[in-house]
């Protein structure tokens, strides 16, 4: 006889989801690929209001998928109905930049999104949420979510740099003539911008260490380059910001978060607690390892010059928006 499975199912809120990532994205966390496929999932979808009937077209494909983890959809335009009872958010609600921008031309418009949400979490959320944030400028607007969540623990906020750390092993694999799944111990350092720097000093291929496999020069000029800039070439090729590898990289970053074993090292944005110089408070991408169910920073890294100096140069651009994001009043609340 089969036993039903009666599991409290994970609850599970998308922002944005009415638009391109979340349609990439939520389809696959019902399928079982973000918390395994014997894990009962709810998922609510937030949108604002003109983003409302697109949500509900979506919620009525996910109940045609009849996905036997998929114990129930929500679709609200109200962050306190969302949050309510969440345990894994993931914020994409935002909007992207065109062509001939940058990301954090987007501060303003956006960050003023991540303010209320981060109020409705800190009233609503589970005790063990989680909190990804993927709409840009992503480190910034997580530490204004962050901010306005005081009763939640800093290191449940995380930004999404897993994209460019996922961009970095495909060029580098591709280079290397390699699988990716050869590639270990790279880092993407810094914002999730043009001024991130890939770091390949740590990372071995196929045993290999990588910095005896590349030369200086392709590392500086096309390596780094090509995967600080991706999403600008993404943008140019296909006429819009990623989509489908945005929706992917999401989906790795919290699988890792909750089922991590601590075994292999990712990138993501966490909040500094002042490792590497980096200014505690920040949401800085680091080299992580998820460890009972936490990203822990990996410790102890012999830094280069040349590393050293690219980790600054992205620093301090947070540094930068963070001031402009507090300049704008968007930053109000001192963390306890
Ligand atoms: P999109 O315009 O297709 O969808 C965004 C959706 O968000 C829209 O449906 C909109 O109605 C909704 N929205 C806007 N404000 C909202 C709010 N306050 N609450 C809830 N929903 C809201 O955009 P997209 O292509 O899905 O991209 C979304 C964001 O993700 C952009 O900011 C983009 O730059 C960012 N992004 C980040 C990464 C990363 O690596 N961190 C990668 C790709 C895209
Ligand atoms: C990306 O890296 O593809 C996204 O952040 C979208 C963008 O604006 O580049």
């Amino acid at each position: 006889v089969n036993v039903p499975v009666t599991r409290q199912p994970v609850r599970v809120t998308v922002t944005g989801a009415g638009g391109q990532i979340g349609y990439a994205l939520v389809f696959r966390i019902a399928a079982g690929a973000l918390l395994g496929t014997t894990t009962p999932i709810h998922l609510t979808l937030l949108e604002i209001p003109e983003g409302v009937k697109a949500a509900e077209g979506t919620a009525l494909e996910l109940e045609d998928c009849a996905f036997d983890l998929l114990r129930g959809v929500t679709v609200t335009d109200d962050p306190a109905v969302a949050f309510e009872g969440v345990n894994i958010a993931v914020l994409v609600g935002s909007r992207p930049r065109g062509p001939g921008m940058e990301r954090a031309d987007l501060l303003e418009a956006n960050g003023r999104i991540f303010g209320p949400q981060g109020t409705a979490i800190n009233a609503g959320g589970a005790d063990d949420v989680r909190v990804l944030v993927v709409g840009n400028p992503a480190n910034t607007n997580a530490l204004i979510a962050a901010a306005h969540a005081p009763d939640v623990p800093s290191d449940r906020f995380s930004a999404m740099t897993r994209l460019d750390h996922n961009r970095a092993v495909g060029q580098l694999a591709n280079h290397l003539d390699v699988s990716v799944g050869a590639i270990h111990g790279l880092t993407v350092w810094g914002n999730h911008s043009a001024s991130q720097y890939p770091d390949v000093f740590h990372a071995t291929a196929g045993g290999r260490a990588v910095r005896e496999l590349v030369d200086e020069r392709w590392l500086a000029e096309t390596f780094i380059p090509r995967v600080a800039q991706r999403g600008s070439e993404i943008i140019a090729v296909r006429g819009g910001s990623s989509v489908a590898s945005a929706a992917n990289a999401a989906i790795d970053h919290v699988r890792d978060w909750v089922t991590g074993r601590g075994v292999d090292w990712t990138s993501a944005g966490v909040v500094s607690d002042g490792s590497y110089d980096v200014p505690a408070g920040l949401v800085c991408s680091f080299p992580v390892r998820s460890v009972d169910g936490q990203w822990r920073i990996v410790p102890a890294l012999q830094l280069n010059e040349f590393s050293r100096s690219r980790i600054a140069a992205s620093v301090a651009e947070l540094v930068e928006e963070r001031d402009a994001v507090r300049a704008l009043g968007l930053l109000p609340l001192a963390r306890r």
